[in-house]
């Protein structure tokens, strides 16, 4: 019998050998080598064009919808915005083998034999630019099924090692209806990945209880409870009677619940107490009483009388706070017992945290609560096709998020004038929530949405980008619903297109490099004008400009213009350089400006 290795040369085992202990032993492994190779090729330079009739609104832009493959558009971006991105969200194809996904201009279907492997690898190229693009405090969120959770997490790990901050869940739907199984699957993933000094905003604290004041300075405060879930047997010395040393009355300790803080007689001797006694805040003025009213018993009988006919004084609960088999119970014949119960006085200045995490934690329930987090709950995936049914009339995009988890994503992600990048954007629902949020706080939030077209040969004149992803928020600007109202965000529309290396001095249009630099320096978009020697775009913060032919004219414009926050480019910077005459502004060169951080 003949083993398979059996006619190998001695070299071609050791090559084998080799191959093998080069072979990853743990982690994620796909077959990377017999995955057709992605149709966009690294070898060539992507550039972005404007397409003024499908923007909106007037420029400048401060939103940009990019119509192309995400490789390309992530590879501009790699450009424009490395290190400039707070908060990534994506939604990618669930890989279900459903028409989900087009790859190569052809959907991935079922049966492909590496159907797994293409998604993985297809994934890794993608968010391997995309964490260039994260800002040093960015995150990246992506929302997964759980079917497909375990690889992403591990293709995940691999390509943003050590940044895995944790998992949202969300529901989705009410049932799911897996009889067989007696499983009810109604919820999906976010999947969270940060840079070191990231942090989620989390929410403010509620400050509405703190709706007291005694205008002594101290502010505004509430007041909390001072007893704790333990009884008089089991706590004996935190059981006593307080007295309201303004009105001399006493309250009595409930013998269920004793009180959180220690009476200094009590204490023992080098005992070290975490709070502060009771005679301590009384003094400091920080344990409120009631002091509306006060009940007196002359005799023990009348006392037994009351707590018989259930008349004495009770907690908040209604129970009663003396019984006739407590230790104390002579003490309160003939006192004066304040009605209601003391409580502390807890100032909002004295608060030193006001926010509140972020739970990861989604739970369901039929009661949404005023959190953010809470009221996805109610918000489902059917209320999400909902939305798009409302905005275009039909559905128009199958599977779209809830506007409200988006929302809730970017609160606690991005501040008020972060960016927010999507790039599998689909119907956009990202950008609605980055606009419902700039209405709400006033923020000034910005919005990078990335769509392919998902034309494919079958369906040549599909264009996703323009007919769904940038006509959503087209419509909800124009919309003169009471619902969308304020709801605001004009837009570039750019186009990816490639262009080979050694074609760049002939296909890299002044418009092209224009809009790449715009994007670099910050900048929103405008369209290149043409008809000018140079192009200007001037801000407090930077002025821009682009020189696209030589005009004496030019170094009369700069001759007064400090170096400061100055950026002029120039297709052939010599002929400039020579004319300044030794004045000292910087010229840079377009192109290898460019291609330096595209390959960079
Ligand atoms: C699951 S959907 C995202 C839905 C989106 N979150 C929403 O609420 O509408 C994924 C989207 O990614 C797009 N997509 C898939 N491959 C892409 C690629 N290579 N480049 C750009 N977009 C792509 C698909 O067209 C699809 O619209």
């Amino acid at each position: 019998m003949t083993g398979k290795y059996d006619n190998l040369t001695q070299a071609q085992l050791i090559d084998l050998l080799e191959k093998r202990d080069r072979t990853k032993k743990l982690g994620l492994v796909w077959e990377r080598d017999e995955i057709a190779a992605d149709a966009a090729v690294d070898e060539n330079f992507v550039a972005c064009e404007i397409v003024p009739h499908l923007s909106d609104k007037a420029a400048p832009w401060g939103n940009m919808v990019i119509e192309g493959d995400n490789f390309d558009a992530l590879r501009w971006l790699r450009m424009t915005h490395a290190g400039a991105v707070k908060c990534i969200y994506i939604d990618p194809p669930y890989n279900t083998g459903n028409k989900d996904w087009v790859y190569n201009d052809a959907y991935v279907d079922k049966e492909d034999r590496y159907r797994h492997s293409t998604w993985l690898e297809f994934l890794y190229r993608r968010l391997a630019l995309a964490r260039d693009l994260l800002a040093e405090d960015g995150v990246l969120l992506v929302s997964i099924s759980d079917e497909q959770r375990a690889k992403l997490e591990m293709l995940l790990d691999e390509v943003l090692p050590g940044m895995r901050l944790g998992s949202f869940v969300w529901r989705t739907k009410d049932s799911s209806n897996d009889a067989d199984r007696n499983l009810s699957s109604v919820h999906e993933h976010v999947l969270a990945y940060a840079k070191p000094s990231f942090s989620f905003l989390g929410y403010l604290l509620d400050d509405k209880k703190y709706r007291h004041d005694d205008h002594d300075g101290r502010g505004r405060y509430s007041l909390d409870p001072i007893t704790k879930a333990h009884d008089y047997l089991d706590r004996e010395n935190t059981y006593y009677p307080i007295q309201d040393p303004a009105t001399e009355w006493w309250y009595p300790c409930s013998p269920d619940s004793v009180w959180r803080f220690a009476t200094k007689d009590r204490v023992k001797p080098g005992q070290k107490l975490r709070s502060p006694t009771i005679e301590a805040l009384i003094a400091d003025r920080r344990i409120h009483f009631s002091a509306a009213d006060f009940v007196i018993f002359d005799t023990m009988e009348d006392l037994l009388h009351a707590i018989e006919n259930r008349t004495g004084p009770v907690d908040g609960n209604g129970r009663q706070l003396l019984r006739a088999d407590l230790p104390d119970i002579e003490f309160w014949v003939s006192r004066k017992i304040g009605i209601g119960r003391p409580s502390k006085k807890s100032y909002w200045n004295e608060k030193d945290i006001t926010i509140k995490p972020v739970s990861t934690y989604i739970l369901g329930t039929k009661e949404p609560k005023h959190e953010d987090f809470y009221e996805l709950v109610s918000e489902k995936q059917g209320k999400a096709t909902g939305e798009i049914q409302e905005i275009f009339g039909r559905r128009a995009f199958p599977n779209p998020k809830p506007v409200s988890l988006l929302k809730s994503l970017v609160a606690v992600s991005a501040r008020n004038d972060d960016i927010v990048l999507d790039f599998f954007a689909g119907s956009a629902t990202t950008a609605q929530a980055v606009m419902q949020l700039n209405e709400e706080d006033g923020g000034e939030r910005r919005f990078i949405m990335v769509s392919s077209t998902e034309e494919t040969t079958d369906d040549p004149t599909k264009n996703l980008c323009r007919d769904i992803t940038a006509e959503r928020i087209r419509r909800l600007n124009a919309s003169t619903d009471p619902k969308y109202d304020g709801l605001v965000a004009g837009f570039a529309y750019l186009r990816t297109k490639e262009i080979k290396f050694e074609d760049l001095d002939y296909d890299l249009t002044p418009a092209d490099a224009w809009t790449a630099l715009e994007a670099l320096h910050s900048l929103p978009l405008t369209q290149h004008d043409p008809s000018q020697s140079w192009n200007v775009h001037e801000t407090d913060a930077t002025t821009l400009v682009l020189v696209d032919r030589f005009d004496p004219a030019l170094i009369d414009w700069l001759k007064p213009r400090g170096r400061k926050n100055l950026f002029v480019y120039a297709w052939a910077p010599g002929q400039i350089v020579a004319a300044l005459e030794g004045m000292q502004i910087d010229i840079l060169p377009v192109r290898d400006t460019l291609v330096r951080k595209f390959q960079q």
